[in-house]
């Protein structure tokens, strides 16, 4: 199947907020890139290469100003909310220090980001274009209609597990029992092969793919499961019990680097 599908030109999740400090740089890697995430003074999530153009240090490891700038550690250049360098301690003449912070040589790359449903979103693409491609994308995030049933917050964790081996387990539930033995009541013992497992409607690399099966083990036999696929990491999964209970499982599973994915999920009780 031909496609044009670009893994940078897209929305991840990279975190919930809750697990961001306001007042301090944070450290993340999405598709192998280091990028740091900071909150400037009007209270907009930047996330930029983790990189200083200057001697390469890591910026993630400066501090947020009371200007509302990054400072580099190593030599305390400042960087604002797009990236643009606003000062060099160390260059006391002021046509100097202009022409320098001028130069695209004392920039850093920056990238769109949306804060949606507690998780902050990252397009990460370094196109100069990246800013207005980005409106023409929404990220996968859970249909609002359920969202209002959400108790709980996300929970995050980056697993040694690569992304395709993630994604592609997510929709073969048929492991749960073996893979998470001793958790939530998961046992080899409770077992069952599932009868019904079929692809609805059609799959693209855009719009992704949507399974539904039957229940894997003694205990939701009965159930029916409908698991979406939504490029590039999103798994909304809907499992509707006989007593005509439901419940949404969301995850995300965000290329991290090679052999590595983080695992952000949250369950929403649909009542
Ligand atoms: S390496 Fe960042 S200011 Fe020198």
């Amino acid at each position: 199947m031909a496609s044009n599908f670009s893994w940078t030109k897209q929305w991840y999740p990279v975190t919930p907020v809750s697990y961001l400090d306001t007042f301090q740089p944070t450290a993340i890697t999405l598709l192998g890139k280091r990028l740091v995430l900071w909150k400037e003074q009007e209270g907009k999530w930047i996330a930029m290469d983790d990189t200083c153009p200057h001697k390469l240090a890591q910026l993630s490891l400066g501090k947020i100003t009371e200007q509302g700038t990054l400072m580099c550690r190593h030599h305390g250049w400042c960087f604002d909310s797009a990236g643009k360098c606003t000062h060099m301690p160390m260059v006391r003449d002021e046509k100097a220090l202009a022409t320098a912070c001028k130069s695209e040589r004392s920039q850093v790359v920056t990238y769109p980001t949306k804060l949606l449903q507690g998780l902050l979103w990252v397009w990460p693409d370094d196109n100069s274009t990246a800013f207005a491609d980005c409106t023409a994308k929404q990220p996968a995030i859970i249909p609002e209609t359920q969202v209002e049933h959400s108790t709980t917050d996300w929970f995050m964790s980056e697993v040694p597990v690569g992304y395709t081996i993630s994604v592609e387990s997510s929709f073969d539930p048929s492991h749960a029992q073996f893979l998470h033995e001793g958790i939530a009541g998961f046992s080899p013992e409770r077992a069952i092969p599932i009868e019904h497992f079929a692809l609805l409607g059609e799959m693209s690399s855009e719009a992704g793919f949507t399974l539904q099966h039957s229940g894997y083990n003694i205990f939701n036999r009965d159930m029916d499961a409908k698991r979406q696929f939504t490029p590039p990491c999103s798994n909304t999964t809907i499992y509707q019990y006989a007593n005509g209970k439901s419940v949404l499982f969301q995850l995300y599973f965000v290329p991290t680097k090679p052999g590595y994915c983080k695992h952000i999920g949250k369950f929403i009780g649909a009542g």
